[in-house]
């Protein structure tokens, strides 16, 4: 029988430049959903590109749960983001530094403590696997919106979703065949982002023509964006950032994550 011999380096998949721009540049955030059942082959498909997402030392530290039912319902109501329910799919994404300890358990070692860590590598491939199902889905033709809102019921949802130890929500993610007309939302001027070699602030001025640049992404039907103000909702002081802080804190102790004293 003849043997195919597996390629010597990695198959390509090579577009233009224009065709990859034209990709993430068709990239929106939709919270609208058309009532259409994700076929299980497309299911199949964008869990199949999660797991292929590059992982810290080869762990894979992370857990989606998949939400159907009642608790979608509720996972909607608890996070404040109707478009949960609505979403032809709905996860959450979570941190699971627990699994990696049981399995060298399993083989006869001692799990180490090393919470920083654990929240540090963890969260950055529950994000990775997340964002791979979410670009995996848009090449399918779909939509979707990562919810941070799962903070503002988090303890609530660690419980319902019966999470132990070690495993931690970073945010829920849903999936849908856009029903909405999405505008393009615009990005921070590259030269703010983007260092070469050491790190620069942005000037007052840059960063004013920043905010510039960006406030439409917080325009609303018959009212001009004002982005700054967008931001200290968020980030201000007595903003959500600030009462998140204290239940996320919370959490960390309980799912015994917390590093602090
Ligand atoms: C970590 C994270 C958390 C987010 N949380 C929410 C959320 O709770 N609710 C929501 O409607 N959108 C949420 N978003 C979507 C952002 O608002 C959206 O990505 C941003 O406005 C940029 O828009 P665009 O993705 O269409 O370019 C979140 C996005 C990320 C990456």
């Amino acid at each position: 029988m003849t043997q195919i011999a597996p390629p010597t380096s990695p198959p390509t998949r090579q577009q233009t430049p224009e065709q990859v721009r034209a990709f993430f540049d068709a990239h929106r955030t939709v919270r609208q959903y058309q009532p259409y059942a994700m076929p299980a082959e497309h299911l199949d498909t964008i869990l199949y590109a999660a797991q292929r997402a590059p992982t810290d030392a080869t762990a894979q530290l992370y857990s989606f749960v998949r939400l159907t039912g009642e608790t979608k319902a509720k996972v909607a109501e608890l996070t404040t983001n109707a478009h949960i329910a609505s979403a032809a799919e709905s996860f959450v994404i979570c941190l699971d530094t627990r699994r990696v300890r049981k399995l060298i358990e399993v083989a006869g070692y001692t799990p180490g403590e090393s919470p920083a860590i654990d929240v540090h590598f963890g969260i950055g491939d529950a994000v990775l696997a997340g964002q791979n199902m979410l670009t995996a889905a848009e090449m399918l033709g779909y939509q979707g919106c990562w919810i941070g809102g799962v903070m503002n019921g988090l303890a609530e949802i660690v419980g319902l979703l019966k999470l132990p130890e070690m495993v931690l929500p970073f945010a829920a993610l849903t999936i849908g065949r856009s029903a909405e007309e999405t505008p393009h939302r615009p990005r921070l001027p590259r030269a703010l982002v983007i260092h070469e070699n050491t790190y620069q602030d942005g000037t007052p001025g840059e960063l004013a023509a920043a905010t510039a640049q960006m406030n439409p992404i917080a325009a609303r039907p018959g009212k001009d964006g004002d982005w700054a103000r967008l931001l200290n909702a968020y980030f201000g002081v007595g903003g959500s950032m600030e009462k998140r802080e204290v239940a996320l804190r919370e959490v960390l102790k309980a799912q015994n994550l917390w590093a602090g004293e």
